[in-house]
């Protein structure tokens, strides 16, 4: 675990408690979940990989991958019966747990898709079961260092992440939002969004506690800040508890290009 101090805390009834960190404190605790999420040191053998990826294959039946695939169906729907196709692109893809929600909803066809995930083993279970469409070996510093030469399939109607951008320090996450933003008009969002308006400071670094047992802490982003800085406005927020832990304090949220908005 990296060593970070954790003294300044808001608790907050059914949900994880909540600490600023200093600016070393999260350079430190961004290498350690990166460093986690990326080489999956726990994973030696194949019988561990297997088991990681059969476990997000079955996730693709929580409802934190249906809500999400049913909003973007819904988004997706009338572009498709135009003849359109829908693009989506996604960070931290793992191994598709998106396109088989959508897959079981019937919303997979007129979907264009272009999913970047670290972990080697999802990219490969993920082309295996969807050929048809693109994953890439690619972390959020690859993404953040992209431009449209790297997305043939470019424009994409939405860009989606579901429990990954928590994993990433502030400003990793604002360039991330950055970049997609120069791909899309629109945002869908699973995450941690208690910090969605404070309580704290919008300057603090914010983390929660996930898991005490286990010392996982990840963020707590000011999403309302992140948004309204780049011009985008959330417009939808459905509360949904974390699939596992039960916590509260989870949401899907839509955010859209405040221009467009206003045009609509
Ligand atoms: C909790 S899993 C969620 C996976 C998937 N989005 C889902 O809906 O099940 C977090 C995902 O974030 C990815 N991830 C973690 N750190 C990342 C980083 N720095 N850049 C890109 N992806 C990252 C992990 O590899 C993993 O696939």
């Amino acid at each position: 675990m990296a060593s970070i101090t954790l003294d300044k805390r808001i608790i907050v009834e059914g949900t994880h408690a909540l600490f600023a960190i200093t600016e070393s404190d999260s350079e430190a605790l961004y290498a350690f979940n990166k460093n986690f999420w990326t080489e999956r040191n726990e994973a030696n053998t194949q019988a561990d990989i297997d088991l990681i990826l059969s476990g997000y294959r079955a996730r693709s039946t929580e409802a934190d991958r249906v809500v999400p695939a049913e909003n973007i169906a819904k988004l997706a729907a009338p572009v498709i019966a135009n003849g359109g196709t829908f693009g989506v692109l996604e960070i931290g893809c793992a191994n598709g747990p998106l396109l088989r929600a959508l897959q079981e909803l019937n919303a997979l066809p007129g979907i264009r898709y272009v999913g970047m995930e670290p972990y080697a083993p999802f990219v490969t279970d993920f082309k295996d079961y969807f050929p048809d469409h693109r994953a890439m070996i690619a972390d959020a510093e690859d993404f953040i260092t992209m431009s449209a030469d790297d997305f043939p399939e470019a424009p994409f109607q939405v860009f989606y992440a579901a429990v990954t951008l928590c994993m990433m320090s502030p400003d990793i996450v604002r360039a991330c939002l950055a970049k997609a933003a120069e791909f899309c008009d629109e945002f869908v969002l699973y995450d941690f969004v208690m910090n969605g308006l404070g309580p704290f400071n919008r300057q603090e670094t914010v983390v929660f506690e996930f898991n005490k047992d286990t010392s996982q802490y990840y963020y707590a982003h000011n999403f309302v800040s992140y948004f309204a800085d780049l011009g985008f406005e959330i417009v939808a927020g459905i509360p949904l508890p974390h699939p596992t832990t039960g916590a509260d304090g989870y949401a899907v949220i839509r955010a859209v290009r405040k221009s467009l908005r206003e045009k609509r």
